[in-house]
């Protein structure tokens, strides 16, 4: 079935200039962009956004990495579009995602790890409405 799927590609890829490259694997795959917008995430959008890590230990770090310059926040639509740009993306420690995935050719961190996709429909559906409200 056709699906949405919220990326926010993180302030890492903006600052070493790979916006364009990730970009590319999701067009390239085949995934549509629905709306895509650079915008500076601010600690409470942090919070909300990353609701379910905020009590971790990682999170504070987190935090201060995602508000630490602009993101690029993009809408991809798609057949089976979540799974599809988890796979994209690779796993969540660049050091152990598999080449070829975004992580995997580009991060070498499990924080700075370039790019966010929702991770089931129901956090896609939250996501979007979070952060694209004009889509709801
Ligand atoms: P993301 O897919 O955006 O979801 C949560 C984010 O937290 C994750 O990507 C990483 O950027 C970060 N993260 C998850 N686990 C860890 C960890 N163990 N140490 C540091 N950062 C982490």
């Amino acid at each position: 079935p056709t699906q949405r799927s919220f990326v926010l590609i993180k302030p890492d890829a903006v600052r070493r200039g790979l916006v364009g490259a990730v970009l590319s694997r999701f067009e390239s795959k085949g995934l549509r962009i629905v709306t895509l917008q650079l915008r500076q995430v601010t600690g409470e959008e942090s919070d909300q956004h990353y609701a379910e890590h905020v009590e971790r230990p990682f999170y504070p770090p987190l935090r201060a990495f995602i508000t630490s310059g602009p993101s690029v926040a993009l809408v991809v639509e798609g057949d089976e579009a979540i799974e599809v740009v988890r796979a994209l993306n690779g796993a969540t420690d660049g050091r152990k995602a598999a080449p070829g995935t975004i992580r995997g050719d580009f991060s070498l961190s499990n924080r700075e790890n370039l790019v966010h996709g929702s991770d089931s429909q129901e956090s896609a559906a939250r996501e979007i409405a979070f952060w694209f409200p004009e889509l709801g």
